[in-house]
C-alpha cells in the first residue's frame, strides 16, 4: 500500500510462490469451486461479461475497469488477504505469458500459443498511444447509433463506435494470438490470464491520464450506469477514489474533464466512399477518397507540429466502416495511405502505414442480439494526421486524394483458409 492506495504491480518481478500469486490462485481456485448458485463462481463471472461487455465504444474502458475492480474484491475476500491487488501483465515488456500462468490453477488449456508476437505490442505503438491527446481516439470512440441514455435494452452497451487504437490493436490483438478461450468474448474470462490483461488495459487508460490527457465531460459518457455494477463511469476515474494505483504511476493524476464537443461533432469536413468492397488474404483492397484540397487542415505553413498534437489540435480521421468478419477471425488488417507500392511484405515500418485491425468480438451471437446483425458490422478509427504530415512533404496528389488501403494478413504460425473481408466504405473526416 501506498497513501492507503492498494498497489498493482507488475506481475513480471513475481515468482510462484508470491504472496500476490498464491492468494490469487487460492481465490480461483475458491470460485472454480462455488457452486453455480454462487455469483462469485468462476463461470458466474465469466457470464457478466458475455452478457454485457461493451466493445468499440466509449464505454469499453470504464465498463471493464469496474468489472476487473469486482473481481478483485472478490480474490481479496475468497483469499483472505486484505492487501491483494491485482497484477497486471504487460506485454510490452515480456511478450510470453507468465510462468505460473502456465501450469496448475492459473493455466488455461485451450491456449493457442503462451506469446504474443511483439507487434502490436511494441513500445513504439504504446507511446502513439499514450501520446494520442483526444479521449475518443484513445478510448473509443462514442456509440453512433443514438440510444436511450437509461435504454434497457440488453444491447444498449454494444452499440456500434469505432475502435480506436488501445482497443483494435494491443487489446484485441493479444486476445486473438493467445486464443482458445482467451481468443473469443464469450469465453475469454474464464482464462486466468484475462485478468492481468485488463489490468494492464487499464493501467494504460491511468497512465494516459496521469500524463495529463482528459477524459470527455458529456454525460452521456458521465452518466451512463454501467450494468451489473451499479456505477456510473464518472465514478469510474478517479485512483484516489478507487482506492488503488499503479506500480508505474508516481501519483495517480485525474485531470479536469475536457470541455471539448465529441469528436464527429468537430468535424469540420467530411468526405466518403461508401462502396462495399471486398479485401482477401494478402491482397490489398483500396478507397480512394477525394477530399478537396481547400479542405487538409495540414498545410505545412498554417500549423505547427505541436498544436496538431494539442488536444483540440487539427486532425486528420479515417473511419472504416461497416466491415463484416472472415469466418476464421484469425486474421489482422494492416491500413496503410497512398502507398504506390503496396504489397503483402510491406512491413509495418513503412511510412505509409496507419495501423492495424483485428476481429476478437466478431460472430459472437450474445442474448439479445439475434436478428441484429447490422451491430455485428465492426468500425474502425485512424488517425492518419501524422501520416499525412509525413507524406504531405513528398508526395503531390496527396492533397486531393486519400486512399486507404487494407491489407490482410493472417496471424503469424496460423493456418488460416482464404478468406473474404466485407469493407462497406471509408470515412475521411478533417477535425
Ligand atoms: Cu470485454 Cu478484453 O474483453
Amino acid at each position: 500500500m501506498s497513501n492507503g492506495l492498494r498497489t498493482r504491480e507488475n506481475v513480471a518481478g513475481m515468482g510462484a510462490n508470491h504472496p500476490t500469486l498464491a492468494a490469487y490462485r487460492a481465490a480461483v481456485e475458491q470460485m472454480k469451486n462455488l457452486p453455480q448458485t454462487d455469483p462469485r463462481n468462476w463461470e458466474r463471472q465469466n457470464d457478466i461479461h458475455r452478457n454485457g461487455c461493451p466493445h468499440g465504444n466509449w464505454y469499453f474502458l470504464p465498463w471493464h475497469r469496474a468489472y476487473v475492480l469486482e473481481f478483485e474484491e472478490i480474490c481479496r475476500d475468497l483469499s483472505g488477504n486484505p492487501d491483494f491487488a491485482l497484477p497486471y501483465w504487460n506485454w510490452t515488456q515480456n511478450n510470453n505469458i507468465p510462468g505460473p500462468f502456465r501450469q496448475g490453477t492459473l493455466l488455461d488449456e485451450t491456449r493457442v500459443r503462451n506469446s504474443v508476437p511483439t507487434v502490436f505490442v511494441e513500445q513504439s505503438i504504446i507511446d502513439r498511444i499514450l501520446g494520442q491527446t483526444d479521449f475518443e481516439l484513445f478510448a473509443s470512440t462514442r456509440p453512433r447509433v443514438p440510444f436511450e441514455q437509461n435504454n434497457t435494452d440488453p444491447i444498449w452497451q454494444r452499440r456500434t463506435g469505432a475502435k480506436a487504437e488501445l482497443e483494435r490493436t494491443p487489446h484485441d490483438f493479444v486476445h486473438g494470438q493467445i486464443g482458445g478461450d482467451m481468443g473469443v468474448v464469450a469465453t475469454s474470462p474464464l482464462d486466468p490470464i484475462f485478468w492481468l490483461h485488463h489490468c494492464n488495459i487499464d493501467r494504460l487508460w491511468a497512465e494516459w491520464n496521469a500524463r495529463g490527457n482528459r477524459n470527455t465531460s458529456d454525460t452521456l459518457w458521465t452518466d451512463f450506469r454501467v450494468r451489473p455494477f451499479d456505477r456510473v463511469v464518472g465514478d469510474l476515474q478517479d485512483l484516489t477514489q478507487l482506492g488503488y494505483t499503479y506500480d508505474t504511476l508516481a501519483q495517480p493524476q485525474l485531470p479536469e474533464p475536457s470541455p471539448l464537443p465529441p469528436l464527429l461533432d468537430r468535424a469540420r469536413d467530411r468526405f466518403d466512399l461508401m462502396e462495399t468492397r471486398v479485401a482477401s488474404l494478402g491482397q490489398e483492397v483500396s478507397f480512394p477518397v477525394e477530399t478537396p484540397r481547400s479542405a487538409l487542415p495540414l498545410a505545412a505553413e498554417a500549423v505547427s507540429r505541436e498544436d496538431v498534437a494539442a488536444e483540440g489540435g487539427p486532425k486528420v480521421l479515417a473511419f472504416v466502416r461497416g466491415v463484416e468478419p472472415p469466418e476464421n477471425p484469425q486474421v489482422a488488417v494492416n491500413v496503410f495511405l497512398n502507398c504506390p507500392y503496396l504489397s503483402a511484405e510491406t512491413p509495418v515500418s513503412d511510412p505509409h502505414y496507419v495501423g492495424s485491425f483485428t476481429f476478437f468480438g466478431a460472430h459472437e451471437h450474445q442474448d439479445g442480439m439475434e436478428g441484429k446483425h447490422d451491430d455485428m458490422k465492426m468500425e474502425f478509427a485512424f488517425d492518419l494526421t501524422e501520416t499525412v504530415y509525413r507524406l504531405q512533404e513528398q508526395e503531390s496528389d496527396l492533397e486531393s486524394r486519400l486512399t486507404l488501403q487494407l491489407l490482410p494478413v493472417p496471424y503469424e504460425g496460423r493456418d488460416v483458409p482464404p478468406e473474404e473481408i466485407r469493407i462497406g466504405g471509408v470515412e475521411i473526416v478533417y477535425i
